[in-house]
């Protein structure tokens, strides 16, 4: 016996004015319902059904690989979507189906469980929530015993209904062998000629059925998203509870409110943020670590005391600890620093080992490079490292010294403590241990003369 869920995605959301289906928009770079199928998968249910309308673009939008598609041609409610669900389901197995909207995107899967735990196997289970304003959602309505004993919509409520402030969240739990035929026995009487899938309560209650309401503690995690304003609160809100649970554990932010996690952020102690950093992908940064201002990091793992400076951007790389980055450096993939190494502005980074205590100070571009220890590489230099067709490795052994303006056309290999003199163009490896200029002589002609009019 097993529980099965159902997410609820079929409308268009037509409020947000958009061509994208509502569910796919994203916050905090993921789409709404794919929040809403890792928080069921992470709570331990792996047999899950999402219910979609007539856009098929929605099922392009997420990660599709745990999950059974169930159309619903034709939009006529909640309760109607789940039966589509329910009545193409294979297995005969199912004790228990959890019931989600695909615009809830916060829901956490420690709540799902803690409703799942709280639910007997032939009670219904539902997620309710107090709230300050309940408009437009669906009421709780309760006997003299605090019994749950209906949900009425906002639509169809006497006013006073309306003043009731414990709302149906949208998520719950119904004992399998019941819900198909409270499901198919709905009927569309109500103020919006829908399906209503709240109304199963009241049958529950009339088959005398135990409905376990459970409040969620924290509101955010029910926010349901119609609108374009609700998505931008949504994400605000999002971030404000990451930032301040970095900050339980021991990173500084300038500003919480300028800081946006678009993935998954791995924080030692005395991390600095400062404001306008954007972290995307999955970051891990070590203890002591500064970000500077309008900072982007995407995939990159940050060794311990690293500063970076402001307006850089990495990706896909891996920084050393005690590392000096930017201002305005661009670490592109497969870029990795040992420690101390530093990188200055407008440096260009690709495909770059660097060894530590190496020193890439202004204005470079280096590409596909292997770069031993204590390297000098002097401004302007750049690994000219394509001919157009193919990419290949400039190599630069430890104690090398790049004199500022070379081209170092690869492949080429510099020898250890090799010097090159500035403004080379190297096309040849240069030896260990020796100067290699590759420019014209200077030279100054004695005998000339100004031109004259
Ligand atoms: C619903 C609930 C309300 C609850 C609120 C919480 C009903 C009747 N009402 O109202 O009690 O307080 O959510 O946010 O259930 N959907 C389909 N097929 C349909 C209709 C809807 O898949 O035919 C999907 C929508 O895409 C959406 C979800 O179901 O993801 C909820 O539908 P929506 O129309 O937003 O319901 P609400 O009016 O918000
Ligand atoms: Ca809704």
């Amino acid at each position: 016996m097993s529980t099965t869920a159902i997410i609820l995605a079929a409308g268009q959301g037509t409020r947000m004015c958009s061509s994208l289906p509502k569910v796919l928009h994203p916050l905090a770079a993921k789409p709404l319902l794919q929040w809403v199928i890792d928080a069921v998968l992470a709570s331990g249910i792996n047999d899950l059904q999402v219910v979609y309308g007539q856009n098929e673009q929605v099922k392009a939008g997420v990660d599709s690989d745990h999950l059974q598609w169930v159309q619903q041609a034709e939009q006529l409610g909640t309760g109607h979507a789940v039966n589509q669900a329910v009545r193409t389901h294979k297995s005969a197995n199912v004790e228990q189906i959890l019931i989600l909207y695909g615009d809830t995107p916060l829901i956490t899967p420690r709540t799902l469980q803690h409703l799942l735990a709280s639910t007997p196997n032939d009670a219904v289970g539902l997620l309710t929530a107090k709230v300050s304003d309940p408009t437009g959602l669906g009421r709780i309505i309760k006997n003299e015993q605090a019994e749950v004993v209906a949900i009425v919509e906002e639509k169809d409520a006497t006013d006073e209904q309306k003043k009731i402030t414990e709302i149906n969240t949208g998520i719950m739990l119904l004992p399998a062998k019941r819900a198909a035929s409270w499901l198919a026995n709905l009927n569309n009487d109500n103020a919006q000629g829908e399906y209503y899938l709240t109304d199963v309560i009241a049958m529950a209650v009339a088959d005398q059925v135990d409905i376990k309401a459970i409040q969620v503690r924290d509101n955010m995690e029910v926010m349901g998203i119609n609108t374009r304003k609700q998505l931008a609160q949504c994400e605000r809100n999002y971030q404000m509870k990451t930032t301040e649970e970095l900050m339980a554990q021991g990173v500084s932010f300038a500003d919480p409110a300028r800081f946006d996690l678009r993935g998954t952020l791995e924080c030692e102690q005395d991390v600095n943020f400062d404001i306008n950093v954007i972290i995307e992908g999955q970051v891990k940064i070590a203890k002591g670590v500064k970000i500077g201002a309008n900072v982007i990091l995407k995939n990159v793992t940050i060794g311990a005391n690293t500063d970076i400076l402001p307006n850089s951007m990495l990706e896909e790389c891996i920084v050393g600890a005690d590392c000096s980055i930017g201002p305005f450096a661009r670490l592109r993939p497969g870029t990795e620093l040992a420690d101390q190494v530093k990188i200055g502005n407008f440096v260009e980074t690709k495909k770059a080992k660097i060894g530590s205590g190496s020193k890439v100070s202004h204005l470079s571009y280096i590409g596909d490079a292997v770069i031993g220890k204590q390297v000098n590489i002097g401004a302007g230099t750049i690994t000219c490292n394509y001919d157009g067709v193919n990419k290949y490795t400039t190599t630069i052994k430890d104690h090398a010294f790049i004199g500022s303006d070379s081209q170092l056309i690869a492949p080429v290999t510099i020898g250890e403590n090799a010097y090159i003199g500035a403004g080379s163009s190297i096309s040849k490896d240069a030896p260990a241990n020796k100067l290699t200029v590759a420019r014209a002589r200077q030279k100054t002609l004695e005998n000339w003369q100004p031109p004259k009019k």
